[in-house]
């Protein structure tokens, strides 16, 4: 049994994101894990203001929700990033509460070439959606999600699903005539197989 934590960065209230969100959740459960649902359009997260006081031994100045989810981060196993695609990469939700992972990173005496502190290190996990289906749709949140998640902080990639063709966000959601809540499900319920 994994704990999973799902962090849901935005989209619409049952929109193609919660869907796919939804259908990952119940495969995960279906395995076996504890899922949890972090819906980050219910919490206020900003980004980082850079004050550097966490570098000086401080807790983060920020008062925001972003301390609520901190056991949450240490504890997981698994933390899934699930986001819209909104002009061609994460939703700035995910983005702040990326960025906010600065305030939790610790000394490092040894660090790696090219990273400077060290983080609580789990296995990751990337799902998105998006209105167009190209083949370079989702190539800068996924140069994003490799920089920043796999190579920099250091996550062990568990996969991504990248959910193309889900309609535009001027209609209904799309999404339950796609393969993709399908694949979400197989893709939660494979996870750890
Ligand atoms: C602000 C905004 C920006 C968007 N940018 C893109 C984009 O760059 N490429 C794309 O294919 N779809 C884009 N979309 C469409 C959404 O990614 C797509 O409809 C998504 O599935 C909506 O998720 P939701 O149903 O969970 O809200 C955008 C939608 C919004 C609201």
């Amino acid at each position: 049994m994994k704990k999973v934590v799902v962090i849901l960065g935005g989209g619409r209230t049952n929109g193609n994101t919660a869907q796919l969100v939804e259908a990952f959740m119940k495969g995960a459960a279906e395995a076996g894990h504890q899922a949890e649902l972090v819906s980050l359009n219910k919490l206020n997260v900003n980004g980082c203001i850079g004050c550097n006081a966490c570098r000086y031994g401080k807790p983060c100045v920020q008062k925001d929700d972003f301390h609520l989810l901190i056991p949450k981060i240490k504890t997981a196993d698994l933390i899934v990033f699930a986001s819209p695609l909104y002009f061609w990469t994460i939703s700035s939700k995910i983005k702040a509460f990326i960025e906010r992972f600065y305030c939790i990173a610790e000394k490092d005496e040894n660090p790696p070439l090219g990273r400077y502190e060290k983080y609580p290190i789990h296995d990751c996990a990337l799902l998105m959606t998006s209105a167009d289906n190209f083949f370079w749709t989702f190539e800068q949140a996924v140069s994003y999600y490799n920089f920043t998640l796999i190579n920099y902080i250091g996550f062990h990639d568990k996969g991504m699903l990248l959910a193309g063709g889900c309609g535009d966000t001027n209609g209904k959601p799309q999404i339950s005539k796609t393969i993709h809540l399908k694949e979400a499900y197989d893709f939660g319920k494979r996870i750890y197989e």
